[in-house]
Order: C-alpha cells, then structure tokens, then sequence
C-alpha cells in the first residue's frame, strides 16, 4: 500500500498541477445537476491541498475556470464565477480544527481579475493579502486563466518596459520573460495531472509546463482522492527526468 511515508522515501514534485475535469460527469453519474459537481470538485481541492502539503509538495495549481469556460450557459458560468464566494462561506463556517490545517496556505490566484464582480474580485484581493506571509505551501488558484492570454499580457508587458527603456532587448531571455507571468514566483510545474480522461492542456499552463511529467487518469475529479494522489505521485517517482541530457 502507499503511504505518505513511502513517498517521502523518494523525489516529491515541488509544483504539481491540476487539471480539474469530470465535474459534469461525475455528476451526472448521480443523476444530480452540474453545479453539484462543480461545488464537490471545490471541496475536494481543499483536501487534496492539504495531502499535497502533508506531503511536501511546495505548490499546487489548480486549474478551475478557463479563458474558453466563458462559452458555458450562463447559469453555470455565474455559478463558477461566484466559487471564491461560496468558498469563503464554508471556510468561515469550518471548525477551529480545520481552519488551523489551512493556517499556514499561502494562496494567490492565476488569471484575469476584469471579468469578476466587484465582491469577487475584491475577496480574491483580499486572501491574497491576507494569506500572503503563510509560506509553508502555495494553493495557486487559476480562475478566468489561459495561458495564452497569458502569454500575450506579458509579452505585451516586456514590449512596454522595451519601449519606455527599463529594459533593453537584449535581456529578454527566458526568465526575464518568466517575471512577466502570473506564477514569476513559482517553480516550475513538475507533474502535470489531468483528471476524467481527456488527454489534452486545454490552455493551461503551457509555458509553465514546457518540462512537466504529464498524468493522465479517468477518474473523475470530485473522486480523486488520496489513493488516486498517491498513485499520481509514485508515477511521477518512477519516470526518467532528463531535462534534454542523456539520464540516468
Ligand atoms: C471541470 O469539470 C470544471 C470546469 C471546467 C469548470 P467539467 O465541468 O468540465 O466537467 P465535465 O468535463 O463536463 O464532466
Ligand atoms: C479545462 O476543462 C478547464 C478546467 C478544468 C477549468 P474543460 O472541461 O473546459 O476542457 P475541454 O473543453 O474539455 O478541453
Ligand atoms: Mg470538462
């Protein structure tokens, strides 16, 4: 059986991310609305956070709502938009035990904040300040993200510092082009997980993941559980890194 104990035994991924998909089916596999799965898919980042952590893994992504998301009927898309909100009503309604499990989550956001309404964004802000010296372990939330919108905001960042003279042509390079991104201060993604089946980025990370190990898995979301992050994990020990080189 893996254990916590058997993992730490080898390699833990620094920056695991995850794409969190099967919301919809798993639901549907219950004969119970969409929205259901989205809001048991919310809760379950939360436990797998706090595995993620335990485990010593220093940053989790988690990808729940995408630049393309928008095209969804209204109904779930209000819903979506409105997570942050519901989030933090269950927080404030959890025990002191279990607000003490996520004391020390230091948690930011990925994506656009225009497109938000006004609480939203605001409490978005807010946690982020709030939970800003809690170091311990990153919860990276991508929410209004894709990467490729990314990747134009910060290209269009460095043509404007270029074009104002605080930098010059010549030190753009590839961590230069990094400090422009949503996750400058993040390492790079390491295992990459995509939940549900489906084997494609669906504009995440693509930049951030240029040498992430990539997962696949048919479970649903809402069901990844600790069984599932520990299989996902003991993969990731078992592949060859080579980053380009020869290997080992
Ligand atoms: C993932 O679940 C959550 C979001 C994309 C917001 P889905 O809603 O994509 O679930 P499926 O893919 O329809 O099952
Ligand atoms: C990707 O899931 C986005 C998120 C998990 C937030 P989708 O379910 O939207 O992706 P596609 O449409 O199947 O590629
Ligand atoms: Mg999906």
């Amino acid at each position: 059986m893996l254990t916590e104990a058997k993992l730490k035994q080898k390699q833990i991924p620094r920056h695991v991310a995850i794409i969190l998909d099967g919301n919809g089916r798993w639901a549907k596999k219950r004969m119970m609305p969409r929205s259901y799965g989205h809001e048991q898919g919310a809760l379950n980042v939360k436990r797998v956070a706090e595995l993620c952590k335990a485990l010593g893994v220093e940053v989790l992504s988690v990808y729940g709502f995408s630049t393309e998301n928008w095209q969804r009927p209204k109904d779930e898309v209000d819903f979506l938009m409105d997570l942050p909100k519901r989030f933090q009503e269950r927080y404030d309604e959890d025990t002191l035990e279990e607000k003490v499990k996520m004391h020390d989550i230091k948690v930011v956001f990925s994506g656009r904040r225009d497109r938000f309404n006004d609480y939203n964004r605001q409490l978005i802000n807010e946690i982020e300040t709030k939970t800003k010296d809690q170091t311990a372990f990153t919860l990276n939330v991508c929410v209004d993200y894709g990467s490729q919108h990314e990747i134009i905001t910060a290209a269009k960042g460095v043509a404007k510092d270029v074009q104002v003279g605080a930098l010059e042509l010549d030190q753009i390079d590839e961590s230069r082009f990094e400090t422009y991104l949503y996750t400058k201060d993040l390492p790079p993604v390491d295992l990459l997980i995509r939940t549900s089946g489906e084997q494609r980025l669906s504009n995440y990370l693509l930049w951030q993941n240029a040498y992430a190990e990539f997962y696949f898995t048919k479970t649903h979301w809402p069901a990844f559980r600790k069984k599932a992050l520990y299989k996902a994990i003991k993969a990731y020990q078992n592949r060859n890194r080579k980053f380009g080189k020869v290997g080992t």
